[in-house]
């Protein structure tokens, strides 16, 4: 067997399997071809350039607005980035990740107040919850669930993705470059193009579901065996996909161990408040 076989070629109890990262996943009834596409979800960091073909964007929006949104308040946009020298500008300000670049699509997913603004302000209506945290949460809610359909949507399609959150670096310099109006948080980016099958990744394992799933009451069982075995199975997969031996605990703490890992986002609330929001 080759190091990483195409998602495709895996039956549904593989495509469990290998989520979970053992020879045999939770039990599952026939899986139907919507759960076979959010089973085999893969983040890919790598494209070829071919164009996506037409009308793909409007399909992936369609997919977004047709996500659930809060009291359908819709407090959310997308710009869609294709300018190769703007993808630039957006990946400069993600730590160089050059897959903004290689994809033909970038979009740049945003918690929107401003539109409800302009209307306010058109019709002369007060707008006294806007500057309240939970309203800037209900829109960074709002254009997660969109996104994510649209995620969905492209890998239904044969299209990859990557998520890019490292867009909050600085959403000030994209607000700048993307002339984003007050009230406005870009809140990650999304690659979407055709993966390079040359440089294939297999599916990332998760948890074992006993660590998420409780029933009932929030009762932790065996989580520290649990999370060194996992550990184990993600070490293997850093193996497996040539990211050397990282595994959890390792890359997770690199991350929230220290302010450091936080890439500049420690400054996230003064960021925000910069963009407009009060968050009181
Ligand atoms: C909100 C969000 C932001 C992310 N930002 C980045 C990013 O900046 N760069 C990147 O390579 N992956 C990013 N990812 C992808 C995650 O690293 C990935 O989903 C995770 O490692 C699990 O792997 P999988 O998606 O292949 O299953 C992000 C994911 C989410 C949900």
């Amino acid at each position: 067997m080759s190091a990483i076989e195409p998602t495709r070629a895996l039956n549904d109890h593989a495509l469990l399997a290998a989520r979970y990262g053992e020879s045999c996943g939770p039990a599952s009834s026939e899986l139907n071809e919507v759960l076979r596409c959010l089973f085999a979800h893969r983040s890919v960091r790598a494209y070829v350039q071919d164009p996506l073909p037409p009308g793909t964007l409007e399909t992936l929006v369609a997919a977004a607005q047709s996500a659930a949104t809060s009291s359908n308040m819709q407090f959310w946009s997308v710009i869609a980035v294709q300018d190769k020298e703007r993808k630039a500008q957006m990946a400069q300000i993600a730590n160089q990740q050059m897959h903004i670049v290689q994809a033909p699509l970038f979009l740049v997913w945003l918690a929107d107040l401003s539109r409800l603004d302009r209307v306010a302000k058109a019709r002369g209506h007060e707008l006294e919850a806007r500057d309240y945290l939970e309203s800037f949460m209900v829109a960074a809610i709002d254009a997660s669930l969109a996104a994510q359909n649209a995620v969905v949507a492209a890998e239904s399609m044969g299209l990859a993705t990557v998520y890019i959150g490292a867009l909050r670096n600085d959403p000030e310099r994209v607000a700048q470059l993307l002339e984003l109006p007050p009230y406005v948080m870009p809140v990650f980016g999304l690659c979407v193009g055709y993966e390079d099958q040359a440089k294939l990744t297999s599916i990332k394992p998760r948890l074992p579901q006993s660590a998420v799933l409780f029933h009932e009451r929030y009762v932790p069982q065996a989580e520290m065996e649990q999370v060194e075995r996992y550990d184990e199975t993600l070490s293997a997969f850093s193996r497996q996909n040539g990211m050397g031996n990282v595994n959890w605990t390792d890359r997770v703490f690199s991350r929230m161990g220290s302010i450091k890992g936080m890439s500049g986002r420690e400054r996230m609330r003064a960021m925000v408040k910069a963009l407009g929001f009060e968050l009181r």
